[in-house]
Formats: structure tokens, C-alpha cells, sequence
């Protein structure tokens, strides 16, 4: 008897705390919120056209984002340079020109170099594109055998023969499924793709990728309000548009920012922070991404911080289990896109990611569209699953997990061509 009270005594508070951290997704237990007008700045003052929004509240919506959850960028790259270090005419079979890219970033005497991956229709004409990182080197979205293995560190990944954070011909192609190339292609656009860990390795350690190379003397960590990896991402994101620019294979105006889960947290904090990219399409993308964070559903603010200390700036984890206090949600991010064409994709398996809580940011921005005469999302109701629904603000649920598919990149490639493509 003593014995059984003893366990229950012992075991009793630990369940309750663990239960207290289990995740939720039961939709009667999100919060009541509302969510903060877009057209109301944080002082009061109501917004009624394209230049308050401009001038005004969009300005203090980035502002918001880059000192309360991104980080703030602490300067300028001294220098920037390009090189074509590899490329072909005759890719995919002739369809394609390969190109290879190094970027070569310097600061303060240090440097970083990463490799964009671009294949452009072999068409005489300059593509739209769409630009994303990849998660395991730009090797393993295509079986094509020229493209360079980075050497930069990589997470280890027993199914991809990755081990000792290095990668190997071994990982070459393992990642095919998740990028559509030849329907890119033969849908008129190009693709670029660069290894998000030479950018930025994705571990808590701020002593290597961009971070080091703003330091001051005797500097080993960004800031409190400085940037994290997610931040680091983006900028990188907009060094590649750098190269896009110069490359008259490229319609450098129609660059529509691509990332899945973290690296669609990135595409939208980039799409956000750089408004040369065209558009932005988010799959999957998340808390800290499109989805609502007030709704506590699935990933909360808490367990991001927690887990990944170093994607956001510290200031963030102001709002650890204390999401109420943020003056705007992640609706805000997304309303910084407008009035640039903007998807957002969710998957049902994936409630981690809180499907509902990304369709609902995406639909609380159609405000600021109609300001410029564009359709957004105007239904509180979700769209049915399979049923996506494309106006400048887009939206599709799909079947499946957490995943970037055939059937995602079908809907990106169909919608871009009417709200990115140049009419013919
Ligand atoms: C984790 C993390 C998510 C992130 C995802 C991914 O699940 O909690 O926030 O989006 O990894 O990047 O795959």
C-alpha cells in the first residue's frame, strides 16, 4: 500500500506537468483573441489607402517583426561578387540550362560563400523563377550528376547516408520528390535552390555561418533584438536575388519566394523584408510562419523557443507561453507581402503546423488587397481539402503529411502562371 502511494505521490505531479506541455489540438480549447485589425496602426489611427499602408503601417508591421521575433539585420555586407562556376545548355535532356553558382559575401575582413542551383527553361527567354532553400544540399533534389556536393556542415540523416554532419554522393537524389523540376519547366519557369546550411548551419551556435561575419571584436553571439537563423535565411535569400538580378536568363521582377516548414518561415520573412520578390508561396510553414499564434494549436511559441533556441532573436521569448502579449500575430507578417501575390498551403496530417490557424492569417489579410483592388481569401470557412482556392491571396489544404508534393508544386506552377507569369 505504502508502495502504490509512494508511485502515485512520485508520478502524480510529473504527469500533470507533462500533461500541462502536451501539445493541443483540439479546436474547443483554442483561446478566445481577436485578432488585431490590419488597417488600425498600433497607435489608434485607422488606415484607408495604399499610401497609409505604405507609408505607415506596413513599415511598423516589419518594424514589429524585425525587433519582437526575427531579429534585426546589423548592417551591410561590405562586399558581394558572383560566379558562374559551372553550367550547361543540354540539362534535363536539352530542356534545361544548368547553372552553378558561388556567392561570395564579405565583412569586416570574413567571408561566407554559398551555391545557387539554377535551372532555367531552355527557351531564349528570361524566366520567371522560383527561388527556395533546400534542406540537404542542392545534390538532392535531382539526380542530375553535375551538381556540386556542398561541404558546408550537414545534419545527419541515417535514411540519406549522411553521417559525421557531411555530405556524399550517397544523399545524391534522395530528395527528388519535393521539387517538381520538369513541371517547373515545362510550365515556363525556372528554379533556384541554394543548401540552407551555407548559409546559416541549423544548430545553436552562433560561432560559424553569417552570423560571425557582423560581429564586433570580441563578439561571439547576435544581440538580444538581433537576428537568428530564420532571419540569417532570408537575408541570404535576397544575396541570391542579388545574382537573379544580374542574369538576363532570369525575369528578375517575377522571383517568387518558395520554402517549406522553416524554410517557408524563411520565404515569408524574406518576401517580407525584401519586397523585390514578386510573390511568396509558404507550405507548410508554420508557427513562426503563417500560422496564427494566439490559437496555441499544435507548435506554440514556447516549444519553438524551446527547441530551436536559435531561429528567432531572443526578444521572442517574451512571448513564450504568454502569446496574448504580442501586439499583432503572424497575420501581420503576411499582410507585408501585399500587394504582391502570396500562397499559402497547408497539409491535413499536419496539425503541428495548425492548418486552420494559416488559412485564418491568410484570410484576416484580405483587407489590405481590396485596398489595391485584388481578391484575397474572404471566407472565415476553410476550403475543403483538394479544393485550392487562387486569387492574389491563395490557399490550398491537401491530404498528407508535412511534405512539399507533386500535387503542391501543381497548384504553385498553375497559380503563378496567372498571377506572377508576364501575360504573353
Ligand atoms: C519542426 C518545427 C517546425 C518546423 C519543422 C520543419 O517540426 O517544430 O516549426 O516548421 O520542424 O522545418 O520541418
Amino acid at each position: 500500500m505504502k508502495r502504490i502511494l509512494f508511485y502515485i505521490l512520485i508520478t502524480y505531479p510529473i504527469c500533470m506537468a507533462t500533461a500541462q506541455f502536451e501539445p493541443n489540438y483540439d479546436e474547443t480549447k483554442v483561446p478566445k483573441f481577436e485578432a488585431s485589425d490590419l488597417l488600425t496602426t498600433f497607435d489608434g489611427k485607422k488606415v484607408n489607402d495604399t499610401s497609409g499602408w505604405e507609408n505607415t503601417r506596413r513599415p511598423e508591421l516589419y518594424h514589429f517583426f524585425e525587433e519582437q521575433v526575427y531579429g534585426k539585420v546589423p548592417g551591410k555586407l561590405d562586399s558581394l561578387s558572383f560566379e558562374v562556376v559551372e553550367g550547361s545548355t543540354e540539362a534535363l535532356g536539352g530542356k534545361a540550362i544548368r547553372k552553378q553558382i558561388e556567392v561570395d559575401m564579405f565583412k569586416n575582413g570574413k567571408s561566407l560563400s554559398f551555391h545557387i542551383l539554377l535551372y532555367l527553361p531552355n527557351n531564349g527567354k528570361a524566366s520567371p523563377i522560383f527561388l527556395g532553400y533546400n534542406f540537404y544540399g542542392n545534390h538532392t533534389i535531382t539526380d542530375d550528376s553535375n551538381v556540386i556536393i556542398s561541404n558546408a556542415w550537414a545534419m545527419d540523416n541515417e535514411d540519406f547516408g549522411i553521417s559525421d554532419n557531411t555530405l556524399t554522393k550517397a544523399s545524391r537524389g534522395v530528395r527528388t520528390h519535393r521539387w517538381a523540376i520538369e513541371k517547373i519547366i515545362d510550365g515556363g519557369f525556372g528554379l533556384a535552390t541554394i543548401y540552407y546550411g551555407e548559409v546559416d548551419p541549423d544548430k545553436n551556435d552562433f560561432s560559424d555561418g553569417l552570423h560571425r561575419l557582423f560581429y564586433e571584436e570580441g563578439q561571439t553571439n547576435p544581440k538580444a533584438d538581433e537576428w537568428g537563423s530564420i532571419a540569417a535565411w532570408a537575408f541570404g535569400m535576397s544575396r541570391a536575388l542579388d545574382y537573379l538580378e544580374t542574369d538576363s536568363d532570369v525575369d528578375a521582377h517575377r522571383v517568387i519566394s518558395f520554402g517549406h516548414s522553416r524554410l517557408g518561415k524563411a520565404a515569408l520573412w524574406a518576401g517580407a523584408s525584401d519586397q523585390r520578390f514578386a510573390a511568396v508561396i509558404s507550405n507548410n510553414s508554420g508557427c513562426g510562419g503563417a500560422a496564427l499564434s494566439k490559437r496555441k494549436f499544435g507548435e506554440t511559441v514556447g516549444r519553438i523557443n524551446a527547441r530551436f533556441p536559435h531561429w528567432f532573436s531572443d526578444t521572442f521569448t517574451a512571448y513564450n507561453d504568454n502569446e496574448e502579449a504580442l501586439a499583432i500575430d503572424q497575420h501581420g507578417l503576411l499582410a507585408q507581402i501585399a500587394p504582391r501575390p502570396l500562397y499559402v498551403a497547408s497539409a491535413e496530417d499536419d496539425q503541428w503546423a495548425d492548418p486552420r490557424g494559416e488559412y485564418l492569417s491568410a484570410h484576416y489579410v484580405t483587407p489590405v488587397y481590396q485596398l489595391y483592388g485584388k481578391k484575397g481569401l474572404a471566407r472565415t470557412k476553410m476550403p475543403q481539402t483538394g479544393s485550392p482556392v487562387h486569387h492574389t491571396v491563395a490557399y490550398h489544404i491537401r491530404t498528407g503529411k508535412h511534405d512539399v508534393t507533386e500535387y503542391d508544386w501543381e497548384q504553385y506552377i498553375s497559380w503563378a502562371k496567372k498571377f506572377v507569369a508576364k501575360e504573353e
